[in-house]
């Protein structure tokens, strides 16, 4: 792939066209062993090695991260009142970034940040019905009594009537019943497997059937799990496996 250098180096995360402009011009940029001047050269992305400070530039079309959510901030690019999760990607990133659909703002869990708009709409395309599994605390009734319902502690017919109306679909208010969701114990909560993406989905599945949320935190997207050693609120690079893991 061929490309001017300015965007060669902005989409490798250097900055903004204009910024890497300014870079070339102080002359701290070069290729091939040569300083170059001109943001405008033909770069062939498999062949040109680009210096940047003596550094090797790596050319990423597009960069993919997960992050592990942490409650506090929400999924949006920029937000007026709260930090937003793109602000939580720290290193040299590109500025065209965004969370692959949304979490709110008290969950926690896997969330890939990209820039990639072809991944994204493959993921979060209604018909597609990419499954996603959340770990899922729950408290009976609408108050909150501090009194966290441990799986154990609800009744097992309970469990079953959920996990039966889970099954069938439930009416949460939206034109159509929920589509079929898995519940199974796990730990002290459940873990609930959806294929849609509607709005509050998991609140008001449970509200529906007379229990609040209190904890939720997502492990999966389709086949890429959630990366057991990042800590809420850290992040990583994916790695080829898993984008190609994404795209299939
Ligand atoms: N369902 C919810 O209710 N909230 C989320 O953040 C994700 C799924």
């Amino acid at each position: 792939m061929v490309v001017r250098l300015d965007k060669y180096l902005a989409d490798a995360g250097k900055g903004t066209r204009s910024q890497v402009k300014q870079y070339v011009k102080k002359g701290i940029i070069s290729v091939n062993g040569v300083v170059v001047k001109k943001s405008d050269i033909k770069i062939d992305t498999e062949k040109d090695e680009v210096l940047f400070q003596g550094q090797s530039v790596m050319y990423s079309e597009f960069q993919y991260y997960m992050l592990n959510k942490p409650q506090g901030v929400v999924s949006a690019t920029s937000d007026k009142k709260d930090k937003t999760v793109i602000e939580l990607i720290e290193e040299e990133k590109r500025r065209d970034l965004f969370p692959v659909g949304r979490l709110d703002k008290d969950t926690e869990g896997l969330l890939v940040i990209t820039n990639d708009g072809k991944l994204a709409n493959n993921l979060l395309a209604p018909g597609k019905h990419v499954d996603k599994s959340y770990y899922v605390e729950i408290v009976k009734g609408e108050i909150d009594t501090n009194n966290e319902e441990k799986a154990g502690n609800i009744p097992a017919e309970d469990i079953e009537t959920i996990r039966k109306a889970f099954a069938e679909g439930v009416d949460i208010g939206d034109e159509k019943l929920t589509r079929p969701a898995i519940l199974e114990t796990s730990g002290d909560g459940f873990l609930i497997t959806i294929s849609e993406g509607r709005y509050h989905q998991i609140k008001r599945m449970f509200q529906a059937v007379g229990y609040r949320v209190s904890f939720l935190k997502r492990i999966s997207m389709g086949k890429l799990m959630l990366d057991e050693n990042l800590k809420t609120g850290e992040y990583r690079k994916l790695t080829e496996r898993e984008i190609d893991i994404l795209k299939k």
